[in-house]
């Protein structure tokens, strides 16, 4: 094991230069380059990123590798997409349709 492999969140401060500001449900965040969509919520303490259609209950990304779709939201007015295969890029919009903070 390798600290290449793992870091810890706080070492992605908002004035690392490899972050960059996304808006999550219109409000502006800042969150490492490197990561994943999924990820990001993750890193932003936004668990849910949708509602059951039928039950209503929040879910949340699982697999983070394509599989699942419990991570759809939308990203840059395109609905439905895998949070979890979009890496974050500069000035990204995503909306969840859960805007709970902690679901
Ligand atoms: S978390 Fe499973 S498809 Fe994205």
């Amino acid at each position: 094991m390798t600290a290449s492999l793992f870091s810890r969140l706080d070492q992605h401060q908002p004035s690392n230069p490899d972050s960059c500001s996304i808006r999550l449900n219109g409000i502006e965040h800042q969150v490492p380059r490197s990561m994943s969509v999924a990820a990001a919520l993750l890193y932003l303490g936004q668990r849910a990123t949708r509602t059951h259609p039928v039950s209503g209950q929040p879910r949340a990304a699982l697999c983070h590798m394509g599989v699942c779709f419990e991570c759809l939201v939308t990203i840059d007015g395109q609905q439905s997409q895998r949070g979890c295969m979009r890496p974050v890029t500069a000035n990204m919009s995503i909306i969840t349709t859960s805007k709970g903070q902690s679901e």
